[in-house]
């Protein structure tokens, strides 16, 4: 299934503060050996279907971050399950710099980025090869007229879920009341989910659900509740 063009750009800014020498010879030097694709000589991804197990020597376990932020959670996760394969992908430079300095600090063997737009990545993952998805936060304008912005609207979403195994999980934060409801009526559409759970609960206090993100953590502070919504692949 084709996503529309509409949907492409659902992201603010590519590039923060300015990277160190270091940062900058550590992308130049090293993300390819992360990288889900390989670049053509114009800086464009040579993109091509790809089942992920290959990426992980056959891996049974691989699970999926779009908009990984600076990387917080795919690295703590990477670091606790050796035997998971972890695959992200992030538009933003200073973020992608930050894991990718963990990753190299850690040797960490079990992540895989996609530094670009996410539908790149999730149009060329094969069918039924996921066991996990995670979108934390991924709502960078909560205003009115970004909404049409907006990374989890039907045709994504329809996408995203054919790329889940049977069991498998999607897994959404959000501390925007509307993006959460807005997720609920989606996958009110998807007969083949079942929703696991999907609760306001105010993040570190009360809640057993929690990401660890910059994002997670900037709701908390501002007093903020999240919105963790889970669904289930019943049937593929
Ligand atoms: C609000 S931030 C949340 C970051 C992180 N998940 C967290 O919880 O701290 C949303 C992130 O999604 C990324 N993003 C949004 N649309 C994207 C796309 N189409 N492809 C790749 N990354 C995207 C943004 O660059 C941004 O870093």
């Amino acid at each position: 299934m084709k996503i529309q063009n509409d949907t492409y750009k659902t992201f603010g800014r590519r590039k923060g503060k300015k990277l160190s020498n270091l940062q900058i010879e550590n992308l130049r030097k090293y993300i390819d050996n992360f990288s889900i694709f390989k670049k053509k000589i114009d800086g464009t991804f040579k993109l091509q279907k790809i089942n992920p197990r290959e990426l992980f020597d056959n891996l049974d376990d691989i699970r999926l971050e779009i908009g990984f932020g600076m990387g917080d959670f795919l690295f703590e996760k990477a670091s606790l399950y050796p035997k998971v394969g972890f695959v992200g992908c992030e538009i933003f430079e200073n973020g992608v710099s930050s894991l990718l300095s963990k990753i190299l600090k850690y040797k960490i063997k079990n992540i895989r980025i996609h530094f670009g737009n996410c539908i790149d990545l999730v149009q060329n993952l094969e069918f039924e090869t996921l066991n996990n998805i995670y979108l934390l936060y991924p709502d960078p304008w909560p205003k009115t007229k970004h909404k049409k912005r907006r990374l989890f609207n039907h045709t994504n979403a329809t996408h995203l879920c054919s790329l889940l195994k049977k069991k498998g999980t999607l897994i959404l934060a959000t501390d925007v009341e509307d993006y959460a409801e807005q997720v609920s009526k989606i996958m009110k559409k998807m007969k083949n989910f079942n929703k696991l759970n999907s609760n306001f609960l105010i993040s570190k206090s009360k809640n057993i659900i929690e990401f660890n993100t910059k994002y997670e953590q900037k709701a908390y502070n501002c007093g903020r509740k999240t919105n963790y919504l889970i669904f289930e692949k019943n049937y593929v």
